[in-house]
C-alpha cells in the first residue's frame, strides 16, 4: 500500500472547503446529504469546517462491487432521506470515478424539490468519467488508481484509515 493524501494534506484541503461553502451559503437553509457509506469521514470533518447553521441527512447507494473495482448495479435508497423541500443542498460523496452514482443520487434527490442542489466529492478521478456531469466542489484529482482509506473501501475493509492509500495490483 502506498500513502497517496496523508492525513495533514486531507486536513487543510477540507478545511478549505469548509470555508468556502461557509461564505457561499451563509443565510441559506444548508443541508448536508452524505452518500453512505463512503462519505462518513469525508462527512464528518467537513461539517466540522462550516461554521454556518446546517442539517445533515444521509442517503444509501450501492453499487454492489464487493472484490471487484468496477462498478455494478446502481442501488439507492432513500429512506434515510430528510425533508429537503425548499432547503439549499449539498451532496458529499467519497469519489466521483465514472460519475454514475453521483449521477443517479442528483436525480432522485432533485425530485425532492430542493430550492437548489450542488455536489461535493473529496476525489475526483477526471480520467474515468463516462457522463457529462462535473461535481460543483471538490478537494483532490487524483490518477486512476484505486484508492482506500477516510471512508474509501475495497471489499469493505480499509474505510478507517486516517490517509488514503493507492492498493497495488497484488492486493486486489
Ligand atoms: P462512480 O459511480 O463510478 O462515480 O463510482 C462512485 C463510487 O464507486 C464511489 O462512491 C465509491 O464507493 C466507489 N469507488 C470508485 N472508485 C473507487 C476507488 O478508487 N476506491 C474505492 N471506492 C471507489
Ligand atoms: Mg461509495
Amino acid at each position: 500500500m502506498k500513502t497517496l493524501l496523508t492525513s495533514d494534506q486531507i486536513h487543510e484541503e477540507v478545511s478549505r472547503l469548509g470555508k468556502q461553502i461557509s461564505l457561499e451559503y451563509e443565510n441559506r437553509p444548508l443541508t448536508i446529504l452524505g452518500v453512505l457509506t463512503g462519505s462518513i469521514v469525508f462527512l464528518a470533518d467537513l461539517i466540522r469546517n462550516i461554521d454556518i447553521p446546517l442539517r445533515v441527512g444521509l442517503i444509501q447507494a450501492s453499487s454492489y462491487r464487493g472484490t471487484s473495482t468496477k462498478a455494478g448495479t446502481l442501488n439507492i435508497s432513500a429512506d434515510l432521506l430528510p425533508e429537503i423541500k425548499g432547503r439549499d443542498v449539498i451532496l458529499i460523496d467519497d469519489i466521483f470515478d465514472t460519475g454514475n452514482t453521483l449521477h443517479g443520487i442528483m436525480e432522485l434527490v432533485q425530485e425532492k424539490n430542493p430550492n437548489s442542489l450542488k455536489s461535493a466529492v473529496l476525489l475526483w478521478k477526471e480520467d474515468r468519467q463516462e457522463i457529462d456531469l462535473t461535481p460543483d466542489y471538490h478537494s483532490f484529482k487524483i490518477p486512476n488508481e484505486f484508492v482506500v482509506g477516510y471512508g474509501l473501501d475495497y471489499n469493505d475493509d480499509y474505510r478507517h484509515l486516517p490517509y488514503i492509500a493507492t492498493l497495488e495490483e497484488a492486493e486486489l
